[in-house]
C-alpha cells in the first residue's frame, strides 16, 4: 500500500480489515516493524480521538511519532506561479518536501473549506501535499473523507454483528454548526463495499455527493428507514447541494430511546465527538446497545493496521 486516503487506495480491504482484528486481539503483536521509523503527524484542524490513536497505533508497532499542529501561524502557500509576498511564509513544494526529509510516514488532517465545493472535492490540500511529499501519506481526515474513521466502523461492526448482512443505517442528525460530509461520504464508501444492507437516510436536501450515495437504500423519512435496523449510525454533515449551508428541516432528527425502539434492537454508533441531546438522547449514547466507546478504542486497530502495512 503507497498511501492511505481512501478505499481505493487498499489493495486487499479484506486482509486490511483481518489486521484490524489480529491487532485488536493482541496489540503488541509487531513491536519491531517500526523500529527505526518516523511518522510525522500534521493537524491543520483540531483531533483527540485521531491524534491520540494513531500516535498510540504507532507506538505499538515501535515507531518514533512527532505531531505538529498547523493552524496557527504557518501559512502555506498552495498555488503556483504566485508572488509570494502577502501572509503566506513557505510554499508546500518546500514544506512536504522538507517534512519528507523528516518522516517515514506523513499524516495529515485538513479538512474542508464548506466554501468551495469544486475545491474541496478534489481534496486540493491533501493531494497537493502527497504531489510534493516523498513518503507515504495518511490522510487523518482530509476535505470528502475519514477512512481511518471508517476502517474502524467495518471493524466495529464485522466484530460485534449477529446476523451475516446487517441493516445498517446511517442517519443525518441536528447539529448547530456547518459540518463537513467526510464522514458520511467515507462511511457510505466503505459500507457499499462491505458485506451490510446500507441505507442513508437523510432530510430533503442533504444528499450526500451523488458518488457516495450510488447502490444504497435512500430514505427521507427516518422512521421508515430505522425498522428493521441492526445499527444506526448517527453523524451531521451539512448540505452538499446548497454547499455547506444548514437547511430548515421540518421534523426533529436527533436519534432518540423511541426511535430506537423502532429498530431491530439496533447498535448505536457515532464517530465523536458528539453533541448530546442534539443528535442523540442521553438514554441511547448511555444505553448498552451504545458502541461508541468501543467503537472509539477501535480507532487504535484501524490505524495500526493501515501504519502495518506501509511500513511491511
Ligand atoms: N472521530 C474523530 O475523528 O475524532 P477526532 O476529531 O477527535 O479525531
Amino acid at each position: 500500500m503507497q498511501q492511505f486516503t481512501k478505499l481505493s487506495d487498499v489493495p486487499n480491504p479484506q486482509q486490511l480489515l483481518k489486521d484490524a482484528i489480529d491487532f485488536k486481539q493482541d496489540p503488541r503483536s509487531q513491536e519491531q516493524l517500526g523500529k527505526g521509523k518516523t511518522l510525522v503527524m500534521l493537524f491543520f484542524n483540531p483531533s483527540l480521538r485521531t491524534r491520540l490513536s494513531t500516535q498510540r497505533a504507532a507506538l505499538n508497532l515501535g515507531m518514533s511519532v512527532i505531531s505538529m499542529n498547523a493552524t496557527q501561524g504557518w501559512n502555506l502557500e498552495f498555488e503556483d506561479n504566485v508572488v509570494m509576498n502577502s501572509d503566506k511564509a513557505e510554499h508546500i513544494r518546500e514544506a512536504a518536501a522538507v517534512i519528507s526529509q523528516y518522516a517515514d510516514v506523513i499524516g495529515i488532517r485538513t479538512f474542508a473549506s464548506l466554501s468551495d465545493r469544486e475545491k474541496d472535492y478534489r481534496d486540493f490540500v491533501l493531494n497537493t501535499f502527497i504531489q510534493y511529499a516523498s513518503v507515504p501519506v495518511i490522510s487523518l481526515e482530509s476535505a470528502i473523507r475519514h477512512p481511518l474513521q471508517s476502517l474502524t466502523d467495518w471493524l466495529t461492526i464485522e466484530t460485534t454483528k449477529k446476523v451475516a448482512r446487517p441493516k445498517v443505517v446511517l442517519t443525518w442528525a441536528p447539529h448547530p454548526k456547518s459540518l463537513p460530509q467526510a464522514v458520511g461520504n467515507s462511511f457510505a464508501e466503505w459500507m457499499h463495499f462491505a458485506d451490510v444492507d446500507l441505507t442513508i437516510a437523510h432530510p430533503p436536501g442533504y444528499a450526500l455527493a451523488p458518488e457516495f450515495m450510488a447502490d444504497a437504500n435512500v430514505s427521507t423519512d427516518q422512521k421508515a428507514a430505522f425498522e428493521n435496523a441492526d445499527y444506526i449510525y448517527a453523524k451531521n454533515w451539512s448540505a452538499y447541494g446548497a454547499y455547506g449551508q444548514i437547511l430548515p428541516v421540518q421534523e426533529n432528527w436527533t436519534i432518540t430511546a423511541d426511535k430506537m425502539a423502532l429498530t431491530n434492537d439496533a447498535h448505536f454508533m457515532h464517530c465523536l465527538p458528539v453533541r448530546r441531546n442534539v443528535v442523540v438522547a442521553d438514554a441511547v449514547i448511555d444505553g448498552e446497545r451504545s458502541l461508541v466507546i468501543e467503537q472509539a478504542g477501535n480507532r487504535l486497530f484501524a490505524a495500526q493496521a493501515v501504519l502495518g502495512r506501509l511500513l511491511g
